[in-house]
């Protein structure tokens, strides 16, 4: 009698965790089906455009802008997501700095038209990022000198955009860095001598800014260098 019991608590223990988990999944679908803005009850793990682990986590937004809207901050909570890519459909609002907390991704790409506000210092955060890519947004202020903490970056694309402000020196730490174009923003004053430190950089664009002064000799360190 003592074991059927055991046994039964035990069965109920598992069910209950169980039911936890897929709890986590189903709350992870609800964020996505507001982005999406499908139905609450939608297994998002089936629609276009979203990927999703074995064990059911989401992995992948593309095109999370299919309809016109903004992104939420409880993207925050979709802490499996390796990478959002979203294309021209009509993304509109802010950058929220919740997207600082997505630690695991490793591609973020907007190109949108109607992409507005600054870039969250908190991106800086995104310690596996390997490809920040943003084109033709309107995206005012500087660029965060916190993006010197993403050294896993290998290329960072912000052109056709409205970015102000200096050209940050810790951008020099970025050691993985092989592509960087931030051209056609509004960037201001020299470009710092510390972009020499970049050796594996293979592209890089800077023009159609106000960037003055001259290119900093330290640049001609950067054997990889193809096209300025
Ligand atoms: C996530 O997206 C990338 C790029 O589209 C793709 O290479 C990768 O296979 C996707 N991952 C999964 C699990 O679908
Ligand atoms: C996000 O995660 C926190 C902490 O786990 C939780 O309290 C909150 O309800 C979640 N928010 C959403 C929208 O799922
Ligand atoms: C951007 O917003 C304007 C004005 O709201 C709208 O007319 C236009 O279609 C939007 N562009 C895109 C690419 O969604
Ligand atoms: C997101 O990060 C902030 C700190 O930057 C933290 O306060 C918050 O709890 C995090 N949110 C989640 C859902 O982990
Ligand atoms: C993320 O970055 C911001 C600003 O750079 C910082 O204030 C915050 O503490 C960081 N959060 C975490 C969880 O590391
Ligand atoms: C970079 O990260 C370190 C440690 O994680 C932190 O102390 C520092 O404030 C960050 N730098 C910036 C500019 O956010
Ligand atoms: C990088 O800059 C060049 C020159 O401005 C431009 O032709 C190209 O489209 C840019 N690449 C991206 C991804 O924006
Ligand atoms: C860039 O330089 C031009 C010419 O000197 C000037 O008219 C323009 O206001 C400057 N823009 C910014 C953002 O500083």
């Amino acid at each position: 009698m003592k074991t059927f019991i055991l046994l039964i608590t035990i069965i109920i223990i598992i069910k209950y965790a169980l039911a936890q988990n897929n709890n986590d999944y189903d709350a992870e679908c609800v964020i996505v089906n507001k982005i999406l803005q499908n139905g609450e009850l939608n297994n998002c793990c089936q629609n276009k455009g979203v990927d999703c682990s074995d064990d059911g986590h989401i992995i992948n937004i593309s095109n999370i802008d299919s309809r016109p809207g903004s992104i939420p901050p409880e993207i925050e909570n979709l802490t499996h997501l390796k990478q959002i890519y979203s294309y021209g459909k009509g993304l509109t609002g802010t950058l929220p700095p919740e997207l600082g907390n997505l630690t695991s991704l490793e591609y973020l790409c907007f190109e949108e038209k109607n992409l507005s506000g600054s870039l969250p210092p908190e991106l800086g955060n995104l310690s596996n990022l390997k490809d920040l890519t943003i084109c033709n947004g309107q995206l005012t202020g500087s660029i965060p000198s916190s993006f010197g903490n993403l050294t896993q970056l290998r290329r960072l694309y912000i052109s056709y955009s409205n970015l102000n402000g200096n050209l940050p020196s810790e951008i020099g730490n970025l050691l993985n860095l092989k592509e960087l174009n931030l051209s056609h923003n509004n960037l201001v004053n020299s470009i710092p001598p510390e972009l020499g430190s970049l050796t594996n950089l293979e592209y890089l664009r800077l023009s159609n800014n106000n960037l003055t002064g001259s290119i900093p000799p330290e640049l001609g360190n950067l054997l990889n260098l193809n096209f300025l």
